[in-house]
């Protein structure tokens, strides 16, 4: 699919077209990947973070009560995790320099020595060093979400730390090279997101080839900057227009919309959908979360509609109760805070009624993996 095909069909709002969008994403996520929905077991290590990012709950400049999660609460929700019998656990964090390359490394090895589980990391922008040292310790994946691929927006809504100058892309390359599965993704409808920048994440995962590629609609979260942001419905003033290419194939098909590459992308269920869709026909075999932000934004059905339209794998929380409030990184996250148990009970039932099931093992993309190391 070109760039241009993509941009029509995020501005796509014909039913029927789009009903044929999520068929087509659910014959290939089918296909490709299955019906098994791979499990990863989110543990939210640690709410202390160094970035004052414009859009997130726990920035830096946030008065908020601040937790760093023991080694031995650590290994605590891991077990839980092999009791629920989930293939992997997820360790993500702000970015905590308090969190040191040792207790990491220490972490990795207990949870590897001691459950088997595979272990993906998302501890936001580390040392190449750091990342090196926990991929020999036997950490098999890393996440790190480059949020938009527009250079402007992103450095708008993420402060460099000091001189130090912020490339997700380079990061998420090097772990690659490192012999990680490696997952990025984006928020749908940031303030100021055009189509066309949108389009361009979706050729960004495949010209990357992510082996994880997880996408939630921006939450306005109330008490930072970009949560009080006046959203423009319609095209925002100065917004740029199609580029030529674009406009050629548009009026070629016959058909207009009444948005233009260059309108805001609205933070919805629906657009979110489209994203993931789009998603899987672009990288067919890519683990692909239905994230909790989709499931946030539509509480009765987000998650469904997020497994039904190309996704393939569900990360459910397994973070102690006492920490989940706090790692309110957007509004609504943790309303509802079910034990990781009653959680699973409820994941199953919904599982069985989509027709799928729960997948067993690690679920990454490549297997058996091989490791450079
Ligand atoms: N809305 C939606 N997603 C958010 N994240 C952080 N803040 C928000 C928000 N306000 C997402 C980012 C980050 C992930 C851990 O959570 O995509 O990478």
């Amino acid at each position: 699919m070109k760039r241009s095909d993509i941009l029509f069909r995020l501005l796509e709002e014909d039913e029927s077209r789009l009903d044929q969008l999520w068929a087509e994403a659910d014959r290939v996520r089918k296909e490709r990947v299955g019906d098994e929905v791979h499990l990863r077991g989110l543990i939210e290590l640690s709410n202390y973070c160094r970035r004052d990012c414009l859009y997130c709950g726990i920035r830096a400049s946030r008065r908020i009560e601040r937790y760093r999660m023991s080694e031995d609460e650590v290994m605590d929700s891991a077990r839980l995790a092999v009791r629920l019998e989930y293939g992997t656990v997820v360790l993500q964090s702000g970015e905590d320099h308090g969190l040191t390359r040792d207790f990491i490394t220490r972490l990795v090895r207990r949870i590897k020595t001691e459950t088997g589980l595979a272990v993906t990391l998302s501890l936001g922008e580390r040392s190449l060093d750091e990342l090196a040292e926990w991929r020999a310790a036997g950490a098999e994946r890393y996440l790190l979400k480059h949020e938009t691929s527009d250079p402007d927006l992103f450095r708008r809504i993420h402060p460099d730390c000091g001189t130090e100058v912020s490339d997700r892309i380079a990061l998420l390359k090097a772990a690659k090279e490192m012999g990680y599965e490696a997952g990025s993704g984006v928020m749908v409808g940031i303030p100021g997101q055009s189509y066309e920048s949108l389009a361009r994440d979706i050729m960004l995962f495949r010209d990357l080839d992510l082996e994880m590629i997880g996408c939630g609609p921006f939450v306005p979260h109330p008490q930072t900057p970009l949560g009080q942001a006046v959203i423009p419905s319609e095209p925002r003033a100065g917004a740029r227009f199609l580029d030529s290419s674009d406009s050629l194939e548009m009026t070629e098909r016959g058909e207009s919309r009444n948005l233009s590459a260059g309108s805001q992308v609205p933070a919805t269920d629906l657009m979110t959908t489209k994203v993931v869709a789009l998603t899987r026909l672009v990288c067919p075999e890519a683990n692909i979360p239905s994230t909790t932000a989709l499931a946030t934004v539509n509480k009765e059905h987000g998650r469904e509609l997020g497994l039904t339209r190309g996704a393939n794998v569900w990360m459910p929380n397994l973070t102690p109760l006492k920490y989940r409030a706090l790692y309110e990184i957007y509004p609504g996250k943790a309303t509802v805070i079910d034990t990781a148990e009653q959680f699973h009970q409820n994941l199953l039932a919904t599982l069985a009624a989509l027709g799928r099931r729960a997948g067993k093992g690690p679920g990454g993309r490549r297997s058996p993996r091989v490791g450079r190391d």
